[in-house]
């Protein structure tokens, strides 16, 4: 019997990790810079967090998410997304009590998702996100929009394109439902079983419903922007006068409604413009929550964030043909000819590591020529060879493998020589 890896899901190899670690790195990087230090909540919560978080008649809820009965009989849910447990830490631990607002929070790590496999879909995948809870000047939106976009372009792509929108606020979301029921209603029966529920519950659902997304009505339907009231047009003018300040283009989409239901105000996405990228485009999507903390049981606190998986910005670097400098190099490896100079090269090897020094050595007791080979492989940058004629004088010839240069090193220089030539 032999097992594969469960359907969506992937091993992530030697070779392949790298990547994630310089993608990890840049995440890391840029958020200390911007100030959202790491918070780390648990992979699962009880299902009705997401229930009222994300929203019950979204398809998240509804179809994708792994729920489970844990022995004492509690619903818990992995987390199909990061918000809703962000929002709850900050309820839990009483964050709105800090005198620092907002609190700016970062996170990395696996969500999970049943959703219908293929490329840039998994049912595991690693979302990282942002999260700035307390504030609603619209100078943090750009800063989460730029800090977004500044990741994608630090890891060099620049087939991107910013999209957003406003989704206004609580009164211009009921002028706007009840517009979407008059539009619908006299049609729903062409819609799918889902949207026939929505369509009392949540309209706005049927507009990113993945069964309907063909059906020309949704193409007709009334627009969002159409119905937003004074306040909630000066606060999207006065995001985009921010991103203007800071220099990002960006394109309006009224039909851009995002799949979750806590969002008002700022909705944006980043997607690839590649063209060898695949049918989901979109590598990034996030935007203003002002009412969910509320609904969580806390005070009123405005909130916005991010999340983006490092699953579809590898396809967007893919797409881009772009390489990654992954720094992995092998500062030098050691091949040994008999038993005493096995015994030199593993105490040698011991201290280059000490001193930083990536060093590695032959464990299959092979032939001199072969261990060469794993050098060359290994791409290592520098090679010893140690034999009797090395343990008597005490030194070594070091190879530069790259330009073939070598030079006699005492065994007692050798950790300054590579320190200052690697
Ligand atoms: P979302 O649009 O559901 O938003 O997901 C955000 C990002 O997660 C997507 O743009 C994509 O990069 C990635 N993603 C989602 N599903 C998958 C999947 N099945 N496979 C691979 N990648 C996926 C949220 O999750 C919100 N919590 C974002 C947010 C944070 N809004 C405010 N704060």
């Amino acid at each position: 019997m032999t097992f594969k890896v469960p359907r969506g899901t992937q091993d992530i190899l030697p070779g392949q990790s790298e990547k994630w670690q310089k993608i990890e790195g840049v995440m890391r990087h840029l958020s200390n810079l911007y100030r959202y230090a790491e918070i780390r909540t648990p992979m699962f919560e009880s299902t009705e967090l997401f229930q009222r978080g994300v929203g019950d008649t979204t398809d998240i809820v509804q179809k994708e998410m792994y729920t489970f009965e844990d022995r004492g009989g509690r619903s818990l849910t992995l987390r199909p997304e990061g918000t809703a447990s962000i929002a709850r830490s900050y309820v839990e631990h009483k964050m709105f009590g800090y005198p620092d607002q907002p609190v700016k929070v970062s996170y990395l790590g696996p969500m999970f998702r049943y959703e219908r496999s293929q490329k840039g879909r998994y049912r595991q995948f690693v979302q990282f996100g942002v999260e700035a809870i307390g504030s609603k000047d619209p100078a943090v939106d750009a800063e989460v929009i730029e800090l977004a976009m500044r990741i994608y372009q630090e890891c060099g792509l620049k087939d991107l394109k910013l999209v957003i929108n406003s989704l206004g606020d609580k009164e211009v979301r009921l002028a706007h439902r009840d517009a979407l029921i008059k539009h619908f209603e006299p049609h729903i029966g062409e819609f799918c079983s889902d949207c026939q529920n929505r369509l009392e519950k949540n309209p706005l659902r049927i507009l990113d419903c993945k069964v309907d997304a063909k059906n020309p009505l949704l193409g007709s339907a009334p627009k969002l922007t159409d119905y937003l009231n004074e306040e909630s047009a000066a606060y999207f003018n006065q995001v985009k006068n921010y991103l203007d300040v800071l220099g990002i283009d960006y394109e309006v989409d009224p039909n851009l409604v995002r799949g979750l239901d806590y969002y008002n105000h700022t909705a944006f996405e980043i997607m690839s413009t590649s063209e060898g990228f695949g049918a989901i485009t979109t590598l990034c999507g996030g935007g203003r929550y002002n009412g969910l903390v509320e609904d969580l049981g806390g005070p009123e606190t405005p909130g916005i964030g991010f999340g983006m998986s490092i699953e579809r910005l590898l396809l967007a670097l893919e797409a881009e043909q772009v390489e990654l400098d992954v720094d992995n190099q092998l500062d030098i490896y050691i091949v040994a000819m008999n038993e005493a100079a096995k015994e030199k090269a593993v105490e040698l090897t011991s201290s280059f590591r000490a001193k930083g020094i990536s060093a590695d050595i032959d464990y299959a007791n092979r032939k001199m020529k072969a261990q060469m080979k794993s050098a060359d492989r290994l791409q290592a940058k520098f090679v010893i060879v140690l034999g009797e004629t090395e343990l008597e004088e005490m030194q070594a010839n070091v190879k530069e493998m790259a330009t073939g240069t070598q030079e006699q090193v005492p065994f007692h220089d050798l950790v300054n020589y590579l320190q200052s030539h690697k």
